[in-house]
């Protein structure tokens, strides 16, 4: 893999310069598209037909998960920015980091708040955003520089499925893996993930680990079946991103919105249900998608949690769990782990 690394003022479509900010790039332009070419021809070309969650979120997608957010169903990120404001100071004591390695986003009002716990324990140095997106880590990077004088930021733009082992060393780190992202792998993937960034960590640096907690059904189901509908939207833009990269011809409107709570595997499924026979082509590939009436195509899996299962998870990855928070109602959980 090719890794440019471009010291010194980065910028993409902002004028002015972010002194401080380095940005190593581990992924070439065409690897996305490489990837979901080759995803959609095992994934749909298959029974039952799957795709990552990883399509969702183009620049609508993104934004539509912004709107998700703020739903009123939708509790994660509430509960866990009610956890970090009564816990950054825990987790930058406990932690002792002097760097903050965020996987994925870095524009989040909960990365401000370890910063700043971090910063007023005296202990904060660096800040590196990991994200697959450049545009956006540039940006991120770049408002951070200036947010945080004195702080250097070191964007490394790559995927948690290949370039998880190679983040930058030196100082105390702390990786934070928040938001219940982290639910999206079912669980060998999971293992392997953890398996992955452990290795890449020495003893005493950390995991601060975002994850959604099992609770009762209804909740769950209206968490992701939103009566304003903008789950359902979020789910069909996966169909418009294969319309636009692989010249396909969805018809979102042909598909209905779905998320069932799987209890035997305690994870939320998205699916889009095919409303009536179908076929759909997709011009770069040179395939037509065959869809039955009723026949679902899974979107994403979002795993939900208890307190034993999360600590063995990451004790068999070498990760000993040293601190659990919860919202005062139980909904979701920060685990803090350090490295053996
Ligand atoms: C961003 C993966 C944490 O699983 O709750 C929200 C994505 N999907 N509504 C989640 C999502 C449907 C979200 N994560």
């Amino acid at each position: 893999m090719r890794v440019t690394v471009q010291p010194g003022v980065m910028h993409v479509g902002e004028a002015r310069s972010a002194p401080g900010v380095r940005v190593d790039v581990h992924v070439r332009p065409g690897d996305a598209k490489r990837a979901l070419r080759q995803e959609v021809l095992r994934g749909l070309c298959g029974s039952p037909k799957e795709l990552s969650p990883r399509w969702l979120y183009d620049e609508r997608g993104s934004q539509l998960f912004d709107d998700i957010t703020r739903l009123p169903e939708y509790y994660p990120t509430r509960r866990e920015r009610e956890i970090l404001l009564a816990h950054a100071g825990d987790v930058a004591r406990l932690s002792g980091a002097t760097t903050l390695i965020e996987l994925g986003s870095g524009t989040s009002e909960k990365t401000r708040l370890l910063l700043d716990a971090m910063q007023e324990a005296g202990q904060l140095s660096r800040f590196v955003p990991f994200d697959v997106s450049e545009g956006f880590l540039r940006r991120a990077a770049a408002s951070l520089a200036r947010e945080y004088p004195g702080v250097t930021v070191h964007a490394v733009v790559g995927d948690f499925e290949h370039h998880l082992a190679r983040l930058p060393e030196g100082g105390r780190r702390l990786v934070a893996f928040l938001g219940g992202t982290i639910g999206n792998l079912k669980p060998p993937e999971r293992a392997r993930f953890l398996a992955e960034l452990s290795s890449g960590l020495r003893p005493g640096d950390g995991l601060l680990l975002g994850t959604d907690l099992i609770k009762d059904k209804e909740r769950l189901y209206a968490a992701y079946n939103d009566s304003a509908g903008v789950t359902a939207e979020f789910n069909r833009n996966v169909l418009r991103v294969l319309n636009r990269e692989l010249g396909g011809n969805f018809d979102p409107d042909a598909f209905e919105h779905f998320a069932p709570y799987d209890e035997h595997n305690a994870w939320v499924e998205m699916r889009l249900v095919s409303r009536r026979a179908q076929s759909v082509w997709l011009s770069t590939l040179r395939r037509r998608v065959e869809f039955a009436e009723g026949e679902v195509l899974r979107t994403e899996v979002s795993c939900k949690f208890q307190q034993p299962r999360v600590e063995q998870e990451l004790a068999e990855a070498g990760l000993r769990l040293v601190a659990w928070w919860t919202d005062e109602a139980g909904d979701f959980a920060l685990s803090l782990a350090l490295k053996q």
